[in-house]
């Protein structure tokens, strides 16, 4: 769990030079589908790369309260000892989600087609999160839900006794709303249909198949089209987690804004559904190319070489691009008060109820620290300063927020003067060795 310790303030000072390898930590969506679809499972399921973060760690636990066997070995690597679809048994005890949206909201839908009662909470961040955008559909399974007002954690989800499978168009682009549809509908008999009109990540749908699943992805004009039928045996398998590409994006970002800089981050998932960023940055003029570009496990993954980028220029990103890049926003608004012109982003009202409300956040934070920002429910626009041009000096607050805490940091190595944080703690939730990967760079972020 974060956010019940101690703040760790942090601040970064300006850099020069970062050089070197980043070996970013594993994919956090893979990594919290690896422990709960090897917990649904017959039998064993291995798992390398996971990434040990706060927010995984949680779903570690809330597996084994369900009756898995989650064992970490001496090597690093991780096995899970699953109890079939269906085969969740009613936790003892409150199943304390962290701060991990993703990880309260899938284990919710996996849990929902089981005849057990359970209640989850989370940290002060998730407990103010919308939960009704799983709970509504997961009650056409016939689950019941009691929780606190506006749909918010805590919350107990009864479980549907006979569960009925169901047909649902997400209403919001969200691949958690779209996974927790499809983990429950695991355990209705015949066929549970999820239409989701923007695509987003299909880390659920790939590894459905991968378990055994009959799972099938339809491109029509009402959108992706995805059939599950339910009731199937999963069968453990052995995954090595590729590597984050929203952690990637950190130490990217810093290169291409701190100058003299050439970072190689090696083995990054490229599946398009998370690679917005990257194709943004390079129509930015970002320094930025793929090192032998290759297929592993079925998805694209290369090597990214990230160079000090002086001339980058604002742009207006796709709308549509929106959904690969969700979690990639604050530090592309970064990147974009160094570059010249305007950045605009436009249909990111989802960024709202992130782990903080990512639009106020950043933009609190950048004019802190003399970056113009206007914005509306669901844009905003960063007007740059050109690379080096921005004063900073300001104390920003992080609100629980990793990704507000890690942006902010990599703003503060090309401003005037050192831009803090209030908490970075939270970083722990998805990049554990934040910290001394950046060090090893030669960024200078020093907890104040
Ligand atoms: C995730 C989906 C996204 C993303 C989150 C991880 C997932 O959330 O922001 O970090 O693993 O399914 P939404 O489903 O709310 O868009």
């Amino acid at each position: 769990m974060s956010g019940h310790g101690t703040p760790i303030p942090m601040t970064s000072y300006k850099s020069t030079g970062l050089s070197g390898v980043a070996d970013v930590p594993g994919d956090k969506s893979i990594s919290h589908r690896s422990l709960i679809l090897g917990a649904m499972a017959v039998g064993e399921t291995k798992i390398t790369g996971l990434l040990e973060g706060e927010d995984v760690l949680d779903t570690a636990k809330a597996m084994q309260a369900f009756g898995a066997e989650v064992t970490k070995h001496d090597d690093g690597s991780w096995s899970v000892h699953g109890v079939g679809v269906g085969g969740f048994a009613e936790p003892d005890q409150v199943i304390d989600c962290g701060n991990s949206g993703t990880g309260v909201r899938l284990i919710m839908g996996a849990m929902a087609t089981c005849p057990i009662s359970v209640t989850f909470t989370g940290d002060a961040s998730l407990n103010k999160r919308p939960m009704a955008r799983v709970t509504d559909p997961l009650a056409l399974f016939g689950a019941q839900t009691v929780g606190r007002s506006g749909g918010r954690l805590p919350m107990t989800i009864v479980g549907a006794d006979s569960p009925v499978p169901v047909k649902y168009t997400v209403p919001v682009p969200s691949a958690q709303v779209k996974s927790a549809v499809l983990l429950a509908g695991l355990n209705a008999p015949g066929q549970t249909v999820v239409i989701e009109q923007e695509a987003t990540r299909d880390h659920t749908e790939r590894m459905l198949a991968g378990f055994g699943a009959k799972i099938s992805t339809e491109e029509t004009n009402d959108g992706r089209v995805i059939t599950l039928t339910g009731q199937p045996e999963l069968k453990p398998q052995t995954i090595a987690v590729p590597r984050d590409p929203s952690s990637a994006a950190f130490p990217v970002c810093a290169a291409l804004i701190t100058e003299g800089s050439d970072v190689l981050v090696p083995n990054i998932g490229l599946n398009p559904t998370r690679a917005g960023l990257f194709d943004t940055l390079r129509e930015m003029g970002a320094d930025l190319t793929y090192e032998h570009l290759r297929e592993e496990g079925g998805e694209p993954v290369a090597d990214l070489r990230a160079k000090y980028s002086p001339n980058m220029k604002g742009i207006e990103v796709p709308e549509w691009r929106a959904a690969s890049m969700i979690d990639e926003y604050p530090v592309l608004s970064v990147v974009a008060a160094n570059a010249e012109g305007q950045t605009v982003m436009r249909g990111v009202k989802e960024l709202r109820v992130k782990e903080s409300d990512r639009i106020d956040a950043m933009a609190t934070g950048l004019r802190a620290n003399g970056v113009e920002v206007e914005e509306g429910e669901d844009w905003w626009i960063v007007t740059g300063k050109g690379i080096g041009n921005v004063p900073g000096g300001a104390t920003c607050e992080s609100h629980l927020d990793h990704r507000i805490a890690m942006s902010f940091m990599v703003l503060g190595l090309s401003t005037k003067a050192p831009v803090s944080v209030d908490d970075g703690g939270p970083i722990a939730t998805s990049f554990p060795i934040f910290e001394p990967l950046m060090a090893q760079l030669g960024a200078d972020v020093r907890r104040s």
